[in-house]
């Protein structure tokens, strides 16, 4: 009688043991404070910001990828690149990936920071602006799979092509079952680190087929922050939990194809000139005509009721770092929660980067980031989860809608209510750019700050908030 269960049991921790079912745990206690300003750490300040954007559209930061031979033939046949206007075999990849060479000298492709980081708005790609046009609802899982069979076929098991994309082919493979999303929209980019690093050793980063930890089963993804923002940041992340070096902490993109800690070593002066490109990023300025004495109410109502959380803005603008604990900001804790139990946390404080110098490590907190709003009518959709279309919808809760349609077409944007223009949708649908805020982790409570305001003040801080 007692053996089928401890049979089951078996079973069942074997299922478990990468995946936790369902989702994380409701944190029970509240922190004792109600907001909390995150301390600086020194950054590097040798960088060179032109030597910055050059490693990211050029640079190895990957370290291994597709052999370049086995796809170059269908992308040379005309320019793609008309974004960075690169030379070489990248004039013929697209602006979101690189050619570079593998540690063996082998050419390679793989993709760039920009994959994520450049969104396109009104027909025009801004370096820095989240993409809010990506969709992983499909399975990457097949692609891992013909990938690595593809180049095993085409090269053989020994050769040097082979052993370019190695790194990458294990990490691929591992990934792609965790990153797949329920929305269209959102980004895993944390799942997949969570993912990648769970198959890394820690002390040297190297390859291990067994996972470390677990991970949840549910597909927790984000809006993609705008980039120019990171000047102002003492910490990285929406909960903060990214601490210490910054050109360490931006490096969390290469887990998927950095063979080890000697290649990642070797990264960091490229990263150290990243965050100087980073530092003098700037937001596209608003381009339609600004009524200025609105602009100037504006500003007064939003020093009144935002400034303490989200600073002030112009020549002498200050920024307060604020962490806002859950129960104040009332945004939908899922993805708070989710960090708080991952497995990544410890294995990230005990690893590489957080034991050699300059240290950066992970410091996760219950309560999200009061971001900086430089460039803010630009960025939507809002809140972490990208739950809210509209800033004029963020600022009047009531008015946020349930389930909301894009046309998925940059240039319907509207710049009055600021934000993309929606059609509320009755019913949740598999096909096309609806955003469903009744599924876990997508709501779009939460943030009232602009309730109390009458519907011409909320004009009126809209008019300023387009100044920023
Ligand atoms: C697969 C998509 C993806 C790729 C590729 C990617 N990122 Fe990100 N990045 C994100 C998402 C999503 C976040 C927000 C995660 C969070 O805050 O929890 C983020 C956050 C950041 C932040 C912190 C911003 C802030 O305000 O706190 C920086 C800096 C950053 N990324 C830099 C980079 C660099 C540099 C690269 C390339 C080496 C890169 N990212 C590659 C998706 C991506
Ligand atoms: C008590 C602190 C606090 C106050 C007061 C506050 N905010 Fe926020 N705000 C936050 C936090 C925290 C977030 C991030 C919440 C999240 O992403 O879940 C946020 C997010 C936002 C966002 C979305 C940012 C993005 O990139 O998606 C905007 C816009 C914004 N706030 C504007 C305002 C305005 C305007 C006011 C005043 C009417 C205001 N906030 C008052 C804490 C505050």
């Amino acid at each position: 009688m007692r053996k089928a269960p401890i049979l089951l049991s078996i079973a069942a921790a074997t299922i478990a043991c990468t995946t936790y079912k369902g989702l994380p745990p409701v944190l029970q206690e509240q922190p004792n404070w109600r907001t909390l300003g995150v301390p600086a750490t020194p950054q590097p300040l040798d960088g060179n910001p032109d030597a910055g954007l050059h490693f990211l559209i050029y640079g190895n930061y990957l370290g291994s990828g597709v052999p370049w031979g086995m796809i170059q033939k269908r992308l040379t046949k005309r320019v793609q690149d008309t974004m960075w206007q690169r030379t070489g075999p990248n004039a013929y990849a697209p602006y979101m990936m690189n050619v570079f060479e593998a540690a063996n000298g082998v050419p390679v492709l793989n993709g760039n920071c920009f994959t994520c980081h450049a969104g396109e708005l009104q027909g025009r790609l801004i370096p820095g602006l989240g993409n809010s046009f990506s969709d992983y609802r499909k399975s990457l899982k097949p692609l891992a799979e013909m990938t690595n069979l593809g180049v095993k076929l085409k090269y053989g098991k020994h050769s040097p092509e082979r052993a370019a994309f190695q790194d990458f082919g294990n990490y691929f493979r591992k990934m792609a079952p965790y990153i797949r999303t329920n929305q269209p929209g959102t980004n895993p980019a944390f799942r997949l680190a969570e993912a990648c690093m769970m198959h890394r050793n820690p002390d040297d980063l190297t390859f291990r087929p067994e996972p470390l930890y677990n991970m949840y089963a549910y597909p927790v993804a984000t809006d993609v922050p705008p980039l120019w923002n990171v000047k102002k940041k003492h910490a990285l992340y929406y909960n903060a939990i990214g601490r210490g070096d910054f050109s360490k902490l931006v490096f969390q993109a290469s887990v998927l194809g950095i063979p080890d800690s000697a290649a990642a070593r070797q990264a960091i002066q490229g990263f150290k000139d990243v965050v100087a490109w980073l530092q003098k990023l700037q937001p596209p300025p608003y381009p339609a005509g600004i009524d200025e004495p609105l602009a100037a109410q504006g500003k007064l109502l939003f020093e009144e009721h935002c400034s303490k959380c989200h600073g002030t803005y112009g020549p002498d603008g200050t920024y307060p770092n604020k962490v806002v604990a859950l129960d104040v900001v009332k945004t939908d804790p899922l993805y708070v929660h989710y960090i708080l139990s991952s497995g990544i946390v410890q294995w990230y404080n005990n690893s590489w980067f957080a034991r050699s110098e300059p240290p950066s490590w992970f410091e996760p907190l219950p309560g999200y980031i009061a971001p900086p709003l430089d460039g803010i009518w630009a960025t939507a959709p809002y809140l972490h989860n990208g739950s809210v279309p509209t800033l004029e919808a963020l600022l009047n809760s009531s008015s946020r809608p349930t389930r909301w349609q894009r046309s998925g077409n940059s240039y319907d944007y509207d710049l009055e209510r600021v934000g993309w223009q929606y059609i509320e949708a009755k019913k949740s649908r598999k096909k096309g750019w609806l955003y469903d805020t009744t599924l876990p982790g997508y709501g779009n409570q939460g943030h009232t700050f602009g309730d109390v305001l009458t519907d011409a003040q909320r004009r009126a801080v809209i008019e300023y908030l387009k100044t920023l």
